[in-house]
């Protein structure tokens, strides 16, 4: 039985009057990768912000195995979407400074062998001793998502991690963060724009509603093989069904769904809860299985 990891519950985000979301529900499964789509400023960093401890929610909790997220933590690892890594070390040494951090304990060689296994993973031991200066985007990009394998966290948290490579690029990354998730069966939360992306490395995909007071309008399965690649993906024809449901959300109902335009909203309201996100399953029907989370 899969075992829940992550409980968000009646997460809102207030700047004085302006509500930017609020009524944010979800779980997240351990070993589940989740993407969550929605336009711009609806609050998806400001929620993976909360997720990583980096801010705080104006109401509502965030649990992580049976504890509230409180602060920052190394069980929890983030790829921003600059990536952040600190320009005057190499890769080795921005990696080693994660790795020491989380094993303070762990003697040099132990740190250095833990670096050089996951720059390996993502591809990059020739540039173990680069600069980030000496790195292109995609590199650096790369560096930032063996640093945060390497700290080994239970959760990851990815915001938007490609949006700025190329599509050459993003494609060998995408099929490196697959190989790594499936090796480590590794539970992570990720911001994407692109719905393709969502579509190849989610087993849900979280769509929000547009602000302001946005909230997690529809929770989609992705029914689609768990081996599913890259390039056979637009062969199955779920992919388009799966696709066509995401965009249509993107281009008409995170307006319509928006709050306060949507009386077809379930009435399932936990206690003390905003409205559940509707769950939609795509798998064989010419019309989506509509029930509730
Ligand atoms: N200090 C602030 N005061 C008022 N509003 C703010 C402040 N900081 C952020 N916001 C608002 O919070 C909202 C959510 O921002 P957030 O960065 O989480 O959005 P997002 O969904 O990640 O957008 P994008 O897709 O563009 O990255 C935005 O609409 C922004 O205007
Ligand atoms: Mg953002």
């Amino acid at each position: 039985m899969p075992t829940e990891l992550v409980q968000i519950q009646g997460l809102a985000k207030r700047y004085g009057d302006a509500i930017v979301f609020d009524g944010v529900n979800f779980t997240l499964t351990e070993g589940e990768f989740v993407c969550i789509i929605g336009h711009s400023g609806c609050g998806k960093t400001t929620i993976l912000n909360v997720l990583a401890g980096l801010e705080q929610a104006s109401s509502g909790h965030v649990f992580m195995a049976q504890r509230e997220v409180a602060g920052p933590g190394l069980e929890r690892g983030v790829v921003f979407q600059g990536h952040a890594l600190m320009p005057w070390l190499t890769v080795r040494q921005n990696i080693a400074f994660a790795v020491r951090s989380k094993w303070p304990e762990w003697k040099r060689e132990q740190i250095d062998a833990q670096v050089q296994k996951y720059v390996a993973l993502v591809g990059l031991s020739p540039a173990l001793d680069k600069k980030p200066s000496q790195l292109s985007g995609g590199m650096k990009q790369r560096v930032g998502i063996a640093r945060a394998f390497a700290i080994e966290p239970r959760m990851l948290l990815l915001d938007e991690p490609f949006g700025a490579l190329d599509a050459l690029t993003r494609g060998t990354i995408q099929d490196e963060l697959l190989k790594i998730c499936a090796a480590t069966k590794q539970t992570v939360f990720m911001i994407t724009h692109d719905v393709d992306e969502a579509i190849l490395l989610a087993d849900r995909i979280l769509l929000m509603a547009n602000g302001p007071q946005a909230r997690v309008a529809e929770i989609v399965v992705n029914t689609m093989s768990r081996d599913r690649q890259r390039a056979s993906l637009h062969h199955d024809p779920q992919y388009y069904r799966i696709r066509n449901h995401l965009v249509d959300f993107l281009v008409e109902r995170s307006a319509t769904l928006s709050h306060g335009r949507a009386p077809e909203l379930p009435p399932e309201v936990r206690p003390g809860l905003a409205p559940i996100a509707e769950v939609v399953s795509l798998e064989t029907h010419p019309t989506p299985i509509r029930s509730h989370a």
